[in-house]
């Protein structure tokens, strides 16, 4: 492996290589003193962000600090991208400073991809428009694993905006590659046109989502994509969608509820689902714990592919 820009092609095996070294960090980062051996001394990690972001920044910052490597912040707008230089010189010039690899987050899909052609240096894709978001769906099948034990058989229903969404596009790779099953529940607009062929269960219904799902991946609504797409009312998204107490009492089922962040609460999900971690027999939520699952995956992913001598 020597970039990591989607999950469409990765192998089983190398996923759970993944999962795995991330284990083995996490136990580390339970410790009172977490103290990691330095295996990336020296090397510079630059974190070219085209867009916003909190959890995924931040989560690679302190990664590639725990072993050792140093990071170099980057935003389009403090940067000569608003001079009007391009992605691939501003990817060239950084090269030429001895970056050592490339955390790329950018709104146009494949942006991750075409990168990856242009430098010999790892390329992690930390979001490519709707196309794929790796780490991400890579910290909600450790989160998975480590609740459920295994990925085998799992029944996992994503939730919502899966047309825009890199998050389900990568997460539906990996768990399908991982053993277990998907299904994907949303308005008809919102539901990807070729969804049928990449090997997922279709529902409109979210009671019957619900009732067939060991867990939930709820998804953001990405008003800021969704130009061009008909939108139920945010009032009509949040009664059909919205992940609620009233919903779950109703089926008779409570779930393990993942969501990938930021939340649009009281819309997507209510606010008691996103929030409650007890009392066993409810719905329990995992957007805590996936935050910190995301430093064990993201430290994994650099050594994996930064590993060794430079
Ligand atoms: N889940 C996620 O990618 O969050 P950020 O946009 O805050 O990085």
């Amino acid at each position: 492996m020597n970039h990591l820009t989607g999950l469409s092609r990765l192998s089983a095996d190398s996923i759970t290589g993944l999962l795995d070294t991330a284990a083995g960090f996490k136990q580390t980062l339970r410790s009172p003193n977490a103290s990691f051996s330095p295996t990336l001394k020296n090397r510079r990690i630059a974190l070219v962000f085209f867009e916003n972001s909190t959890r995924t920044r931040f989560s690679f910052e302190i990664a590639a600090r725990n072993l050792g490597a140093g990071t170099l912040g980057f935003s389009a707008a403090s940067s000569s991208v608003s001079k009007g230089e391009t992605l691939s010189d501003t990817i060239k010039n950084l090269e030429a400073m001895q970056v050592d690899a490339f955390v790329l987050r950018h709104p146009s899909s494949g942006s991750a991809k075409l990168i990856s052609r242009i430098t010999p240096k790892p390329v992690i894709n930390a979001g490519d428009g709707s196309n794929e978001h790796p780490t991400q769906a890579l910290l909600d099948m450790f989160t998975l694993r480590e609740h459920f034990g295994s990925l085998k058989g799992l029944k996992v229903t994503i939730i919502g905006d899966v047309l825009h969404s890199r998050v389900a596009r990568s997460n539906i790779y990996g768990l399908l590659r991982a053993g277990a099953e998907v299904g994907l529940c949303g308005p008809v607009t919102l539901i990807p046109p070729d969804a049928e062929k990449l090997g997922v269960r279709l529902f409109t219904d979210l009671d019957r989502a619900i009732a067939w799902a060991d867990t939930a991946i709820v998804l953001r609504l990405q008003l800021e994509r969704a130009s061009g797409t008909y939108l139920p009312s945010l009032e009509e998204y949040s009664r059909h969608y919205g992940l609620t107490d009233e919903r779950l009492e109703r089926t008779g089922k409570h779930l393990l509820v993942l969501h990938p962040g930021p939340i649009n609460r009281e819309i997507e999900i209510s606010n008691h689902v996103a929030d409650r971690i007890q009392p066993p027999g409810y719905s329990k939520s995992m957007l805590l714990e996936q935050v910190t699952n995301g430093i064990a995956i993201r430290m994994a992913v650099l050594e994996t592919l930064l590993g060794g001598t430079p």
